[in-house]
């Protein structure tokens, strides 16, 4: 049996980053089914040449032929592009990826829970960075499918200037299994405490939704008093944040519909470094692809310097999702001694060295 991977690089640093995580697939040798890499086209330098930013066939060799897949970032434009919608977004949605799962955890924490000590460690640049906070350890679980991201947006004229609307969903059954996806991860996690991240004060029919629907998660039939261990906290998305950078350990599992998730993750990003960092994947119940949070970096882009570590986690998150979870401690043990060791780090982590060099080191180690 052989493992079927669609790989999207797409735009940008995406196009740098994908071939570090393949190459870090490959490294694990036969303790994986051999890998078999699909590349796949999908972006907005592709819809510049072609007129679709997400061809059809993209998505059935993905239905039809792939385990799960890797997408890298995509160069959407802020301004409206007649014809053209985010592939990312769209992908989400036509594989049913309800969940955005993204763990944040600071380098200092990878270090120690690495060589099971509490000897003082030297850290390397990044955690020199001032910004840095050295006690984060938590998962971000957003929602994937709804919200304001439908993207039901319409403008019209009025006597007074224009007037522009967008519609935001909330569903029961997105809700709940996105509800059920942070219980489990949460059981799974030694601290088991879920934190809803909502805005129910203003916004009581949407948001109150989201929130009852997540707080009932435990007492569904069937549940059977699965998840007695795991505590449930709530927050409101705005002191969320200011708690986040003010005293992120209080958190463990966060579960937020989509908007807030997306600014949070980003957020909670900044606390541990670098974007190029921070890991993520989408998953439904029949299909997980994995994807760097960070975008398309246009401002890097072409240069060999983008971090390629946030990739490579995210390919082994994804094969932690499928099962291999050997493949992706090994993955990950490489990442973070790498970092530990502080010699061959990119740009943003205040090191020297090349998109290549990095990931060769990675590889070395795995
Ligand atoms: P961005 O994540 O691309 O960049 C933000 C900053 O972080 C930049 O200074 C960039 O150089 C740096 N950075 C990001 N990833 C890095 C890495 N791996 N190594 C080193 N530095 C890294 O976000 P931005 O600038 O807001 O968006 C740029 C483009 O990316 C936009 O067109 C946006 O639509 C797209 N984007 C795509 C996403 C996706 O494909 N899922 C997610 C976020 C943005
Ligand atoms: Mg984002």
């Amino acid at each position: 049996r052989s493992l079927k991977i669609g790989m999207l690089p797409a735009d940008g640093i995406g196009r740098e980053v994908l071939p570090a995580a393949r190459a870090a697939i490959l490294a694990l040798g036969s303790s994986i089914p051999k890998p078999e890499f699909i590349d796949l086209a999908a972006g907005f330098e592709h819809f510049t040449r072609t007129g679709t930013a997400l061809p059809d066939e993209t998505v059935s060799v993905l239905q039809q032929e792939c385990d799960c897949a890797m997408f890298g970032a995509v160069s959407s434009p802020s301004r409206k592009v007649t014809g053209y919608s985010s592939p990312i977004v769209a992908l989400r949605k036509k594989m049913d990826l309800y969940a955005n799962i993204r763990p944040v955890t600071s380098v200092s924490l990878h270090q120690l829970s690495d060589c099971n000590s509490t000897a003082p460690i030297s850290m390397p640049q990044v955690a020199a960075d001032p910004t840095a906070k050295p006690d984060v350890d938590l998962v971000v679980i957003r929602e994937n499918t709804e919200c304001l991201y439908v993207k039901q947006e319409n403008q019209v004229n009025t006597e007074h200037g224009k007037e522009a609307r967008a519609t935001r969903l909330i569903t029961e059954r997105a809700s709940r299994r996105i509800g059920e996806m942070a219980f489990k991860t949460a059981l799974a996690r030694p601290r088991k405490h879920v934190t809803i991240i909502h805005k129910s004060n203003v916004l009581s029919i949407t948001d109150g939704l989201f929130r009852e629907t997540v707080r009932a998660v435990p007492s569904l039939p069937g549940v059977n008093g699965k998840y007695d261990e795991v505590a449930i906290a709530e927050q409101l998305v705005d002191s969320a944040v200011y708690r986040l950078f003010r005293e992120p350990n209080i958190y463990d599992v966060m579960v937020a519909p989509n908007l807030y998730g997306d600014i949070l993750s980003d957020a909670a990003a900044a606390l541990v470094g670098s974007l190029g960092l921070v890991p993520s994947i989408n998953a439904g119940d029949s299909f997980v692809m994995g994807e760097p949070v960070h975008g398309s970096a246009p401002d890097i882009a072409g240069q060999d310097i983008a971090n390629p570590l946030a990739a490579i986690r995210s390919a082994a998150l994804m094969l932690r999702h499928l099962g291999y979870g050997d493949g992706a401690n090994r993955i990950e043990k490489a990442v973070d001694a790498v970092i530990r060791e502080g010699k061959v780090l990119t740009p943003d982590l205040g090191g020297k060295s090349k998109t290549s060099e990095v990931t060769n080191e990675v590889i070395k180690r795995i």
